[in-house]
């Protein structure tokens, strides 16, 4: 029923265009950190993953389905990814080499991180380049793309950046690449990736618990973009007390999830009806809601079983209906006709009874 509601509001929601595109190339290199590649690298459009390399497998690969594409269609830019991938590794490695050596840091773990791109605002067609390197987690250094010269944002970058300044073969590629090139792919993969970028995407929505006294989750995957909300409310208003609220994460496919935990343990089961769990997009006019109730609960507890055999059980199930049979008479009887201490009742009843 929920997945029914997300298709309907599917068709009729309204598109998010954003204005600003960008492409990053984000490159680490480490020197002595264990359990990660010495290099890794990642292309992200619209900040979604869409291309990754590292040291440990060689090459470069498309993360998405419309970059796969992209890729088959123009192979020779991947391969030019590929060869990209092995040469700044190198570039990388000997960097953090002369680095390390240079400020005598021969020992420990340290890392060489850069992030370089540009953007573009498809309205005014502005373009923005930029190349900036961080050492163990400070900026160092980075190109100014105006005056074709290295910035130093440290004095252990000066020399770097004299050495730098000094190639004006490659300060000239930088300026081709990343104020005509790089542009010019970006708003080749914004084209390409339309449909899948510049969309909404709405979630399915569940709702999970554990065991009947567990928390009951209100969980939403599968959205985009990631300006989203989900949380409970009570009577339509907000709940801020007993909801644990978990971060919005990316999905593999590049969509995102989140969840929100609602402790239903003060809740009686009357009141359930006056929760619900909402999901809300920016730019999304209307909102998913899932009222709380049993039914939609989706659950992989089984109640413990006490006698195994089927036999007993058929017994037990004939004793246990016999004692509703007689409970619910009685009951029934309590409503009607006001109740009268009975053999039936126990002492309690009794007790608790004035009759
Ligand atoms: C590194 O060590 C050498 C030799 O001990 C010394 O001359 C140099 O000043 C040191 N450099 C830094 C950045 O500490
Ligand atoms: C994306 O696609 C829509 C509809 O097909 C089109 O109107 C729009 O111009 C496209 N945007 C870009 C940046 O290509
Ligand atoms: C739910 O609330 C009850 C009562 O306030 C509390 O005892 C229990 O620890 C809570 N459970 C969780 C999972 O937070």
């Amino acid at each position: 029923m929920i997945q029914c509601v997300v298709v309907v509001f599917t068709l009729f929601c309204p598109v998010a265009f954003p204005v600003k595109h960008s492409l990053i190339f984000s490159l680490t290199a480490s020197s002595g950190v264990r359990d990660i590649p010495e290099f890794l690298g990642s292309v992200l459009v619209d900040e979604v993953q869409a291309g990754y390399c590292d040291s440990n497998i060689k090459t470069a690969e498309p993360k998405v389905d419309w970059m796969r594409k992209f890729m088959k269609e123009n192979p020779q830019q991947l391969e030019w990814y590929v060869n990209k991938c092995i040469e700044s590794q190198h570039f990388f490695r000997a960097t953090i080499d002369s680095l390390v050596k240079r400020l005598n840091q021969t020992t420990g773990a340290h890392i060489l991180q850069r992030m370089s791109g540009c953007e573009w605002d498809d309205e005014t067609g502005e373009i923005r380049g930029y190349i900036q390197y961080g050492y163990d987690g400070e900026d160092f250094i980075a190109l100014d793309l105006q005056t074709l010269t290295w910035i130093a944002s440290k004095p252990e970058a000066f020399i770097t950046k004299l050495r730098w300044d000094a190639d004006q073969a490659e300060l000239d590629d930088y300026k081709y690449y990343y104020v005509h090139l790089y542009p010019d792919w970006l708003k080749k993969y914004v084209q390409y990736a339309n449909s899948s970028l510049q969309r909404t995407d709405l979630p399915s929505v569940s709702l999970l618990q554990k065991t009947p006294s567990s928390p009951v989750t209100c969980h939403a995957t599968g959205f985009y973009p990631d300006r989203a909300d989900l949380f409970w409310r009570k009577d339509g208003e907000e709940l801020h007390e007993d909801v644990d609220k978990g971060e919005i994460l990316p999905n593999h496919d590049g969509t995102f999830q989140m969840s929100v935990d609602l402790n239903i343990s003060l809740i009686a089961p009357e009141d359930w009806k006056k929760y619900d769990c909402v999901f809300q997009m920016s730019g999304v006019k209307d909102d998913i809601i899932t009222k709380l109730d049993k039914s939609v609960i989706r659950t992989n507890w089984v109640p413990p079983s006490v006698f195994p055999a089927g036999a007993v059980i058929g017994v037990v199930v004939g004793l246990l209906l016999l004692l509703l049979c007689i409970t619910g008479l009685f009951m029934w009887r309590k409503k009607t006709n006001g109740f009268r201490a009975a053999n039936t009742s126990d002492s309690a009843d009794r007790h608790s009874d004035p009759n």
